[in-house]
């Protein structure tokens, strides 16, 4: 059993609808992977459902429902969402699943066993409405507490600790040694620079029963549950772990007759507002508990829509299944992916998404393979002519390209690449003008080099562009009448087109819209 690339997602918060973000985050490791698997790399994708703690009961409440019956249903639509959007996920973990409650109370069994769980008194300040801690540096300048906190009482309560502080000086040191660790690389210097100039607290991790009773109840004592993250974190590992993985086998008792080996996971893709609990709380617990670190946390920034922050109240959110039903998928696994790099802030505006689409979906990519299938079609019958090789060095140019690209997780600078060869093949299409080979009997052979060129280009598009646009990719092969898939990278090398071969019926791959 060899490890598998394992890739995974933030885990969702169950308390509402999906948005642009958390669509974005998904597709992002959606493409990498996609592109691990089409380069014979066995890997394993995983996303999934934060379905406990504070937010998610109080969601509940508010519909009047049951919380567990609110989870189930809509859970629902949160999985077909990982359909609509071609997600090539290999699991989804809800927190509310056995196998995941059972390897995090395995966790804190054993750290509690080991002194690294402790209780204590809390003394201090509460605001009820935020469910939060408050200390003296939350006080404004006249002594009071800002009003989003509601109502703040002096609280005493007890509760379990676990010890990060330990481990202050040593992750520093992790991170400094270890640059890939976080990306971007300002997001590195973020955390170290937190790391530098604080003092770590050893972090609550249970809340009282009488104050929030949703979550998991810890095993060596039934009046708490355990904090939301302690909970959600775990998932990266309650996984693998319920699925066999040796690495885990300390925390499970999973048989499977054909365990998986996943953990260390290669990639975590989060967003920026979730670093502190990825790159400090997460690998403190890894090490507390003895396990491996993962290789990468990857951070993307956050979209806003129409320069403002999307938010339910104001109506301004994007909803990615609207825009796929009225677009198609592919057109919005493009864009985003297009639009924003991983790392900074984004912006979605729908006059931006129209533009990208009719300039370089439908007058880019669509035209190039509409018009050369179908010169090919009306010129030659449909059948591939003799190989030519006019375009081999420049596409294997963008291949490698890509290919190293992509290999970087730089998805937006690998499709700026696939464009370029989209660019100069419609351009090869304006200079060698084939309509006008065409009329004269004189130029057959030249006509055939030119048919043969564009016709092996689109399938390398193919390939090239199957993890981030899987069904246009499909869709250009099946025009091809190629009857295996583009989804193995290694096929897309110049020369993959036969003489003789027959395609099939060129058909628009996006429609042009009059908007
Ligand atoms: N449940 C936690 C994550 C636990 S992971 C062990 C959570 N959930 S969330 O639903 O609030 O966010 C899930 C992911 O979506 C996060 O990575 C977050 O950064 C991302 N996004 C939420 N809104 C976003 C945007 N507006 N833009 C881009 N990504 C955003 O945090």
């Amino acid at each position: 059993m060899s490890k598998r690339f394992y890739i995974t997602t933030a885990i969702d918060y169950l308390n509402g609808e999906p948005h642009l973000g958390h669509a974005y985050e998904k597709i992002v490791a959606d493409v990498i992977a996609r592109f691990r698997r089409s380069s014979g790399v066995e890997t394993f994708f995983l996303t999934g459902l934060d379905e406990h703690g504070q937010k998610v009961q109080q969601a509940a409440a508010a519909k009047g429902q049951e919380t567990q019956t609110y989870c189930d249903e809509l859970a629902v639509l949160w999985q077909s969402l990982t359909v609509k959007l071609e997600l090539s996920n290999d699991d989804f973990i809800r927190t509310t699943q056995d196998r995941h409650k059972r390897f995090v109370q395995a966790v804190l069994s054993k750290l509690h066993a080991e002194g690294q769980i402790y209780k204590k008194l809390y003394e201090g300040f509460y605001s009820t409405k935020e469910e939060t801690f408050l200390t003296e540096k939350d006080r404004l300048p006249d002594g009071s507490f800002p009003a989003m906190y509601g109502e703040v009482t002096k609280l005493q309560e007890e509760n379990y600790y676990f010890r990060l502080n330990v481990h202050q000086q040593w992750l520093v040191e992790y991170i400094e040694k270890t640059p890939g660790f976080v990306e971007p690389d300002y997001r590195r210097n973020e955390v170290l620079g937190f790391l530098k100039n604080n003092e770590l607290e050893d972090l609550c991790i249970s809340r009282p029963v009488s104050r929030l009773n949703w979550g998991i109840p810890l095993p060596f004592d039934t009046g708490f549950v355990t904090y939301v993250w302690f909970d959600a974190l775990s998932n990266y590992t309650s996984v693998p772990a319920s699925a066999g993985d040796p690495v885990l086998q300390t925390f499970s008792n999973a048989t499977n007759s054909n365990p998986l080996s996943l953990w260390p996971a290669d990639i975590h893709v989060i967003g920026k507002d979730i670093l502190k609990f990825h790159a400090v709380y997460w690998p403190i617990m890894l090490r507390a508990a003895g396990l491996p670190l993962p290789g990468k946390v990857l951070v993307h920034g956050w979209w806003q829509k129409d320069g403002e922050k999307m938010s339910k109240s104001t109506g301004n959110v994007v909803d990615p299944i609207k825009v796929i039903e009225e677009w198609g998928v592919d057109a919005f696994r493009f864009y985003v992916v297009r639009e924003l790099d991983i790392g900074p802030d984004g912006n979605w505006t729908d006059a931006g998404f129209k533009s990208r689409y009719s300039a370089e979906l439908a007058n880019g990519l669509g035209n190039l393979v509409n018009r050369s299938l179908s010169m090919l079609k009306r010129y030659r019958n449909g059948v591939v002519p003799p190989r030519s090789d006019e375009l081999s060095a420049e596409a294997e140019k963008v291949i490698a390209d890509t290919r190293s690209l992509l290999e970087a997780n730089r998805l937006q600078a690998a499709l700026q690449s696939i464009w370029s060869l989209i660019t100069r093949a419609n351009q090869y299409v304006d200079q060698t003008a084939p309509f006008k080979l065409a009329k004269d009997p004189g130029k057959a052979a030249r006509l055939d080099e030119v048919l043969y060129n564009l016709a092996e280009i689109c399938r390398i598009l193919g390939v090239l562009l199957w993890p981030f646009l899987p069904k246009t990719a499909c869709n250009i092969y099946s025009q091809l009448a190629l009857t295996d898939s583009p989804d193995q990278n290694k096929t897309a090398t110049w020369g993959g087109l036969s003489a003789g071969h027959m395609i099939g019926n060129p058909a628009p791959l996006f429609p042009r819209k009059d908007t």
